[in-house]
């Protein structure tokens, strides 16, 4: 665990160059951390490849990843899911082209986010 807390606050010291590496320590800048990487990366992304199955707003009648709290919750799954590939039981999105490895990326470091 803390391998990880400390690999990923390391990882975001670099991709942030001009933030301040103290920043990144408390428990409420980790927070605010992952809100703020769902806000501007994994909810767009969402939305571009797990709609309108995972949006309820849409007629989507799978479990909904339209709000923070339930890709929250899911995040583990959804990374384990878009890892597969298609074909495979579990695959998602569901019959429909593999995620890029950066989109794939984007969720992987995210769900490391919401686990510490
Ligand atoms: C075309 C419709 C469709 C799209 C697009 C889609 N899904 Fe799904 N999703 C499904 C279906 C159908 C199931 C149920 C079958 C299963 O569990 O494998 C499901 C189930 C899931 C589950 C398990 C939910 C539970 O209640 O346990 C997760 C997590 C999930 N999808 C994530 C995603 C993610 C992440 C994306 C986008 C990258 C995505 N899905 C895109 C149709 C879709």
């Amino acid at each position: 665990m803390l391998v990880s807390v400390v690999f990923v606050s390391f990882v975001l010291i670099i991709f942030s160059c001009s933030r301040k590496s103290a920043a990144t320590s408390s428990v409420s800048k980790k927070e605010s951390a992952a809100v703020t990487m769902y806000q501007s990366s994994v909810k767009p992304l969402i939305a571009l490849r797990c709609s309108p199955c995972h949006f309820p707003a849409d007629g989507g009648k799978k479990r909904p990843l339209d709000n923070y709290d339930s890709v929250k919750v899911m995040a583990a799954d959804m990374v384990r899911r878009v890892e597969l590939n298609p074909g495979e039981r579990g695959f998602m999105p569901f019959k429909k082209s593999k995620l890029t490895s950066e989109e794939i990326a984007v969720f992987k470091k995210w769900a490391e986010e919401t686990a510490k």
